[in-house]
């Protein structure tokens, strides 16, 4: 007998996102591996549809990867009954409109993050699939990320003893577009489009700080524009009007201070785009996307302060590599097979629209910190 197949609408597939981590590292790669595993020992394989708005570009997508499905019609893809799952990764301005059409077709909905521009959307967007009775999820990558399994496995192994402070730092520099073409969209750079960084990196943040760390008591954030223009995709310049930095400070219960650089301005001098150092009573961690290193109070070097004496230490050296101990799959594809099984076989998943409103909420509060210069407490 054939597995099984459910039609999966997928909204936004010709982006950055859609194309690479959701149609060809996920729902592809699912296939390419038998579909997904279910409980009772049987495995369902994913019929996507591609939606969009270009015709040529969706054909050649479709013909590049033996795609069936493609329209530019999204209210006829959710007409089709065939169709179970519908996935929103297109531009975040774009997703509230489409998704509340899909949750009035009775989909299940799976979105990426941001789930909306704001914490009202966001929410209504979580009442609205409620009302309908419809599974829905949000996209929580960084969660998967083996540096980030890592670093929970520590965690619920005692490492740390009691945690103090978490340092975030994230960031590159994105190329502004006139002597070397950036390698993000420019959409990005545009408030009036959903852009800036607090409203693309703040909802990451809020999930992995409160899945591993503790609920997130207040925000206070600097959100800046260091560079004020850009070249598009069209080589035109314009004004970037979105913040393209944030300094954040997040307050957690137990009283962990979380502080987290976001910048795309910025040269990296570190091992990986994203370094989380956590340091604690008993021990303290450096973890990235794929690796983390520790170092034991037993083992920790007594540095003294002297300015003139040059540096002969080599600190870096004193830490030790955490080792795999499991094999790490796409956090993508992972996250994608746990929301399929949410949706046939009822499996729990816990990144739902409300766990998005919520990263919406710590992105709108950051903004309106910097904006009145003020710490706010944020509501349990
Ligand atoms: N999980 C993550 O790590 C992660 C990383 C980057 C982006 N994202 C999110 O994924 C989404 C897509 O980001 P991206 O970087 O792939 O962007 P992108 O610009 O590369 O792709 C956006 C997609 O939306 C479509 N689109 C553009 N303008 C549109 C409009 N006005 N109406 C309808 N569709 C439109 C485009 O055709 C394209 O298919 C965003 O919401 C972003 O926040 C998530």
């Amino acid at each position: 007998m054939s597995p099984r197949s459910i039609g999966v609408v997928m909204n936004g597939v010709t982006g950055r996102m859609g194309y690479r981590q959701h149609l060809v590292r996920s729902v592809l790669a699912i296939n390419e591996q038998g579909g997904v595993a279910l409980a009772d020992g049987s495995r369902i394989m994913l019929k996507p549809v591609l939606v969009g708005r270009n015709p040529e570009k969706l054909a050649k997508i479709a013909a590049d990867h033996g795609i069936a499905g493609w329209t530019t019609d999204l209210d006829a893809a959710l007409a089709d009954d065939d169709n179970l799952i519908y996935f929103d990764t297109q531009v975040t301005q774009a997703r509230v409109k489409a998704v509340l059409k899909a949750v009035e077709a009775g989909k299940h909905i799976y979105a990426e993050k941001p789930i909306a521009e704001t914490f009202s959307d966001a929410l209504a967007l979580a009442e609205a699939a409620t009302a309908k009775g419809v599974k829905n999820g949000v996209v929580q990558d960084k969660l998967f990320l083996p540096g980030l399994l890592k670093l929970k496995r520590l965690i619920d192994g005692g490492f740390f003893g009691r945690i103090l402070s978490v340092r975030g730092e994230f960031g590159y520099w994105v190329f502004e577009g006139d002597w070397q073409a950036a390698q993000r969209p420019s959409w990005n750079y545009r408030a009036e489009d959903g852009g800036g960084i607090v409203l693309d990196m703040f909802p990451h943040w809020a999930y992995v700080l409160e899945n591993l760390f503790g609920r997130i008591r207040s925000v206070y954030a600097q959100a800046v524009t260091h560079v004020p223009e850009r070249v598009d995709e069209r080589g035109m310049t314009y004004p970037a009007t979105a913040d393209d930095a944030a300094y954040g400070v997040f307050e957690l219960e137990g009283g962990i201070i979380a502080q987290i650089n976001s910048s795309w301005n910025v040269r990296v001098n570190r091992d990986e785009l994203v370094e989380f150092q956590v340091d604690g009573t008993h021990g303290s961690a450096v973890a990235g996307l794929r690796n983390c290193r520790v170092q034991h109070r037993a083992t920790t070097p007594k540095p003294v302060w002297n300015p003139d004496l040059p540096a002969t230490a080599r600190f870096r050296d004193d830490w030790q590599e955490v080792p795999d101990n499991a094999e790490f799959d796409n956090g993508f594809k992972i996250q994608w097979e746990m929301f399929i099984r949410h949706v046939i076989e009822d499996a729990p998943f816990p990144y739902d629209f409300v766990s998005g409103a919520r990263g919406v909420r710590i992105a709108e509060l950051g903004l309106r910190s910097s904006a009145e210069g003020l710490r706010l407490p944020v509501e349990p």
